[in-house]
């Protein structure tokens, strides 16, 4: 058996212990599910495509914010135990389950969407795949929204406002992609005293990121680019 303590109630609330079954092959996420069909109806916790894709089934397993689908409880029990509370740094909606507006309000204020040069009669606007632009736009795209890396950084923690490394990650991409036309507004968007030289290179984000992202890369990008966007004028 698994004993797994889990967090119930919102940011004022307390840890409530469950024995789970121990199956071969088991996830976090299908021990979650476990207690939510059987033993308490009344747990709230998100999850979409249990295939890692959708970003949605983050928690803070252990006191480490990952992923809980393709996580196994062997690879995380510790004596047989867990301990499983929502993401952290974002408020929490009840139980398991966090409230995501801020986090995705930062990529808004990162200016973290595509602004097209073109209008519906051009023709698609095509980046060769083998081409440098399409690598530089390569190594960030993959992020799917999932919050972990988000809750792991201290300097999010530190100051609210400072927009972190998903929605900066998500602005570099941007900044890299030879078809958007938004890149002076989103380098002063990010330049700012809540932006990318907020970060002080501590890396949880990139040792944590599920999809192989280094955010802590694209915001040493930002900085770099701001720079020179400053003493050029650009911003
Ligand atoms: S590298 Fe920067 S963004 Fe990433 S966790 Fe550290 S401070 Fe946060
Ligand atoms: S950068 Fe990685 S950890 Fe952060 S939201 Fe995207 S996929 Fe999740
Ligand atoms: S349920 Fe979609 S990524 Fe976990």
């Amino acid at each position: 058996m698994l004993q797994v303590s889990v967090w119930r109630g919102a940011d004022e609330g307390r840890y409530v212990d469950y024995e789970v079954p121990r199956q071969t092959s088991q996830t976090v996420l299908d021990v979650v599910t476990y207690i939510q069909r059987k033993l308490d109806s009344t747990l709230a916790y998100r999850y979409a495509c249990r295939v890692g894709m959708c970003g949605s089934c983050a928690m803070t397993v252990n006191g480490v914010a990952r992923m809980t689908f393709p996580t196994h409880d062997s690879a995380v029990a510790k004596d047989d135990r867990v301990q499983i509370a929502p993401l952290a740094n974002l408020p929490v909606v009840r139980d398991l389950v966090t409230d995501m507006r801020e986090f995705f309000n930062k990529w808004s204020r990162a200016k973290g969407y595509y602004q097209s040069t073109r209008t519906r009669n051009d023709d698609f606007a095509a980046v060769k795949p083998q081409s440098k632009q399409a690598q530089a736009l390569q190594a960030g795209i993959e992020c799917i929204g999932c919050g972990v890396c988000y809750a792991s950084c201290d300097v999010v923690s530190w100051r609210p406002d400072y927009l972190g490394p998903a929605a900066l990650n998500r602005a570099w991409t941007l900044v890299n992609d030879v078809r958007d036309g938004a890149r002076p507004e989103r380098l002063r968007a990010v330049a700012g005293d809540a932006g990318c030289h907020s970060c002080h290179t501590h890396m949880s984000c990139t040792e944590r990121c599920p999809k192989h992202i280094s955010p802590t890369a694209s915001i040493a990008g930002l900085k770099r680019a701001t720079a020179r966007a400053a003493l050029s004028g650009e911003l």
